[in-house]
C-alpha cells in the first residue's frame, strides 16, 4: 500500500507533465519520443510514453472538433476507509470537480499504462468520491497521495427535468458511477428504484449504505439473495414505472435488457434507456480508436462519443 505514495513523492514530475505545461508543437512532441521502443501491446504500435505524450499535447492544444475542455491536474487523496472488498477514496481537487457528473470521468495515473477512468460517486465543490473494489488498481492509494488526473471526459447521462421516477440497474464493478445517480436523483427529488445485482448474496453492497429514499431490489445471479428470480423479470416489471432508465452493468447484459425494454415499452423515446459503456481506454481523448463501440449507424467512441450511449442503439446492432 505505502509504495505508490513513495514512488510519486520520489517520481516529482515527469517529462510528459513538463509537455502538458508547456503545450510545444505535437512534432517535437513526438520526437521526444522517439527512444520510446515500439510495442505490439498499444494501437498503432506505440508505447506508453509515446502515446502520452501524443495525448498530452492534444490535451493542452484542445481537440475543436470534439469540443474537448479538460485539465491536467494534481489532487489529493484525503481519505480512504475501506469497508470488506470496497473501498471510499475521497479525492480533494478544486479546478475540475465541479464540472464532474454522474457518467462523467477521469483519467487517473495510478503508476501504470494505461489511465485508469474513475467515475465519481459523490460530489462536493472541493472534493468527489469514488468508490472501487479492493482489487481495483486504485484500491492501492493511500492518504495523502498525489493523484495526477486528467478530465474532466466523455458525455454524462441525459435527463430531463420532468423526469419524476428513475430505474437503475447495477452491478458491483459500476457501483461508483451507479451511486452518483442517487445523488443526482435525491437532489432533483426525484423517486427512484434501484435494482442491484451481484454474482452472490455476500458481494452485494450492504443496502444500509444506500440513501434511505432508495427503492432497492437486489438479485445475486445463484439465488443465494434478493429476488427469488432472475433481475430480467424484476427489471421488466419495474421498466413499466419508469421515465427513465439508467443500465450500470457489464455489458453482455445490454441486449437482453434492451429487449426488455421494447417489451414493455412502446417505442420508447431516444434515451430513455442509457447505458454505461467503459472498455479500456489508452487515450481518452478520440485518437486511438481503441474505445470504438459498435451503435445503429456505425461506430462511436467511449471516451468522446460515450461512455453513456443509448441503450437500444447498441442493442440493435445484434437484432
Ligand atoms: S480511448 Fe483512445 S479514442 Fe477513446
Amino acid at each position: 500500500m505505502q509504495h505508490v505514495t513513495r514512488l510519486r513523492k520520489a517520481r516529482g514530475r515527469s517529462k510528459s507533465d513538463a509537455i502538458l505545461h508547456e503545450s510545444p508543437p505535437l512534432h517535437s512532441i513526438i520526437s521526444e519520443s522517439e527512444s520510446c521502443a515500439i510495442s505490439h501491446d498499444f494501437p498503432l504500435g506505440l508505447t506508453g510514453c509515446a502515446i502520452r505524450a501524443i495525448v498530452a499535447a492534444n490535451y493542452s492544444h484542445g481537440n475543436a472538433d470534439r469540443q474537448i475542455a479538460m485539465k491536467h491536474v494534481y489532487a489529493t487523496v484525503s481519505a480512504i476507509d475501506r469497508y470488506g472488498p470496497w473501498v471510499w477514496i475521497t479525492i480533494y481537487e478544486t479546478e475540475i470537480t465541479h464540472q464532474l457528473a454522474p457518467g462523467r470521468f477521469v483519467m487517473a495515473d495510478l503508476d501504470g499504462l494505461p489511465r485508469y477512468p474513475i467515475f465519481p460517486a459523490r460530489v462536493t465543490p472541493d472534493t468527489f468520491d469514488v468508490l472501487v473494489q479492493s482489487d481495483h488498481p486504485a484500491a492501492c492509494l493511500d492518504e495523502g497521495a498525489s493523484l495526477d488526473l486528467i478530465g474532466p471526459m466523455g458525455r454524462g447521462f441525459r435527463y430531463d427535468e420532468s423526469d419524476r421516477r428513475w430505474l437503475l440497474i447495477a452491478s458491483n464493478r459500476f457501483l461508483s458511477p451507479a451511486l452518483g445517480l442517487l445523488q443526482q436523483a435525491s437532489d432533483a427529488d426525484v423517486s427512484t428504484a434501484l435494482l442491484l445485482t451481484a454474482p452472490t448474496a455476500t458481494e452485494l453492497y450492504p443496502i444500509r449504505w444506500l440513501p434511505p429514499s432508495v427503492e432497492v431490489h437486489v438479485s445475486t445471479f445463484d439465488g443465494s439473495g434478493g429476488f427469488p428470480s432472475s433481475s430480467l423479470d424484476l427489471f421488466r416489471r419495474l421498466v413499466g414505472w419508469a421515465d427513465r432508465v439508467f443500465v450500470v452493468t457489464d455489458r453482455h447484459q445490454h441486449i437482453s435488457l434492451a429487449q426488455q425494454v421494447t417489451q414493455a415499452r412502446i417505442a420508447p423515446s431516444h434515451d430513455f434507456a442509457q447505458a454505461l459503456v467503459v472498455p479500456t481506454m489508452i487515450c481518452a481523448a478520440g485518437f486511438c480508436q481503441g474505445c470504438a463501440v459498435s451503435v445503429a449507424d456505425g461506430v462511436k467512441l467511449a471516451c468522446t462519443d460515450g461512455p453513456v450511449f443509448d441503450l437500444l442503439e447498441l442493442a440493435s446492432i445484434a437484432r
